[in-house]
């Protein structure tokens, strides 16, 4: 591990490609970043495959194939109702014929349409060829087991498989829900991040850190759990957040830091490199970034 907090490339180098493709994290190897961070859903046939959502419709061109129309179908997953097609309806066969495709209208799209949609499989032998860690996120956990899809087995099996075993392992496992972590404590002693987003409150307290401690090494919070923004947007002062992680034993890994515009709060006045100084100085132990170049400088 390097003295520096930690570079996790977010979905890949995702600011400059598609992300979740296998293109997207070799960038972000060069970039030099510690890990790539691949958020995991799964095919009808049971292979984990790397997308921000079960829901593909933003990021690969399946609305443009003729042959997937009738597979558009509408769903209620973790008390929400979602239209679009899903990877647990495909075969990986069948995913392997689509192409990744950029999400945000602001960002370059000239890559739309070269990459596929990669297997952990295979990012896992890019993280061993290339020597990085890796950062795995279980998406939709309950809502997959609860279709008969569970994650986390063959989560653990390939990271096994992989030669990713023990404490020091470069890997993190990540999960905003806390019952695939618990899940996970009794499958692997591979160090495990609970994930807390700007509504998660009365987890961010001392009260709630000293729970997550008993079953995880640390937070990924919202950044705006750290540093709060008020209804105009403008930033308020950094909370007592990662100090009290800390007393608790926990490591502090915060997300998102990006450099568009749109993303970044008016207090940097347009420099996205201000903003990770204000973190590093507040001394959490990693930053979750599209842009690894920002920080592995
Ligand atoms: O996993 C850290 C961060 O990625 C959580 O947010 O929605 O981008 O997966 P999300
Ligand atoms: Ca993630």
């Amino acid at each position: 591990m390097p003295s520096r907090p930690l570079v996790i490339a977010h979905r890949g180098a995702s600011g400059y490609r598609p992300e979740h493709t296998l293109a997207a994290y070799e960038l972000a190897i060069e970039m030099g970043a510690d890990f790539i961070e691949p958020d995991l859903v799964i095919t009808r046939d049971g292979v984990l495959v790397a997308r921000h959502e079960n829901d593909i419709t933003g990021t690969t061109d399946v609305i443009d194939r003729p042959e997937f129309r009738s597979r558009r179908k509408t769903k209620w997953i973790d008390g929400r109702e979602v239209t679009g097609w899903f990877t647990e309806d495909f075969t990986l066969a069948e995913i392997k014929t689509l192409r990744a495709r950029e999400r945000l209208e602001f960002r370059d799209r000239q890559f739309n349409g070269m990459f596929e949609v990669p297997t952990f499989q295979e990012i896992l032998e890019l993280a061993r060829r290339r020597n990085v860690g890796v950062y795995p996120e279980t998406k939709f956990p309950s809502y997959l087991r609860s279709i008969g899809l569970p994650l986390e087995e063959p989560m653990v099996e390939a990271l096994q498989a992989a030669g990713f075993q023990g404490r020091d392992a470069a890997v993190f496992l990540q999960s905003f829900e806390r019952v695939s972590l618990k899940l996970l404590k009794t499958m692997t002693d591979l160090p495990r991040i609970q994930l807390l987003d700007d509504a998660a409150h009365t987890m961010a307290t001392p009260e709630g850190l000293a729970e997550i401690a008993t079953y995880a090494d640390g937070i990924g919070p919202d950044k705006r759990l750290i540093v709060p923004a008020g209804p105009d947007g403008r930033l308020r002062p950094p909370t007592s957040l990662v100090e009290d992680a800390h007393r608790a034993g926990l490591l502090v890994h915060p997300w998102t830091f990006r450099s568009d515009p749109v993303f970044l709060a008016p207090d940097y006045e347009g420099d996205a490199v201000r903003e990770i100084e204000q973190f590093l100085s507040l001394e959490v132990d990693g930053l979750f970034t599209d842009f690894p170049d920002l920080i592995a400088r």
